[in-house]
């Protein structure tokens, strides 16, 4: 009896944690799909030779680690704001062995630009009219962000393809000036 009672208070834990923090930031853990991290990767690879790349709301943490396999050479950061996709992610690094990826927990609105930088991300268009704010308040010149399906309002991207997934998600790419 007293461990169905644990493992129905663990289950009710993360069922509130995912809630809570998903009404808190308008946007569910759900992971990008595979054609739209394929293109994110290949535009990191096409204009971001240098400098760190940060995934800003990175979830359970595959697209931080497909981009840490693709470029061994950059450091890649994982932000991510809810607690238990967070403690996944942590765990999943220390078990691949990627010695280029480390997770933070944080709010992405909390963070500095680094300066060379390149962000992911996949967010809400809510986050990136908030995220649009910081660029603007910040020192922000010189970063590529490459956002899958929301776009950044008011800024007019680099580049722009449309995946051949169930939704046809575009991914945007913005060089800031
Ligand atoms: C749709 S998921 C995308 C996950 C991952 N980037 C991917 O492509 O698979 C968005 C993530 O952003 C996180 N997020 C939203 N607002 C955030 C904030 N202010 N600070 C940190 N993380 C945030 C959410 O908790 C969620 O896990």
């Amino acid at each position: 009896m007293i461990y169905w009672l644990i493992i129905l208070g663990i289950v009710l834990f993360i069922a509130a944690s995912l809630i809570i923090t998903t009404l808190r930031v308008t946007i569910p853990p759900m992971p990008s799909s595979r054609a739209v991290r394929w293109l994110m990767i290949a535009f990191l690879k096409k204009y971001h030779y240098e400098g760190s790349i940060v995934e800003l709301g990175a979830g359970w943490g595959g697209l931080s680690r497909k981009a840490a396999r693709a470029l061994p050479h950059l450091p890649v950061t994982g932000i991510e704001i809810s607690l238990l996709p967070f403690v996944f992610s942590w765990i999943t690094q220390k078990v691949s062995g990627l010695k280029n990826l480390k997770h933070k927990k944080s709010d992405i609105y909390r963070i500095p630009f680094e300066p060379g930088a390149a962000y992911l991300c996949y967010l809400s268009s809510a986050c990136m009219g908030q995220l649009e704010e910081q660029l603007t308040r910040e020192e922000s010149q010189g970063i590529l962000v490459v956002s899958a399906v929301f776009a950044l309002p008011g800024r007019i991207p680099l580049e722009v393809k449309e995946v051949n997934d169930l939704y046809r998600s575009r991914v945007y790419v913005y060089l800031l000036e």
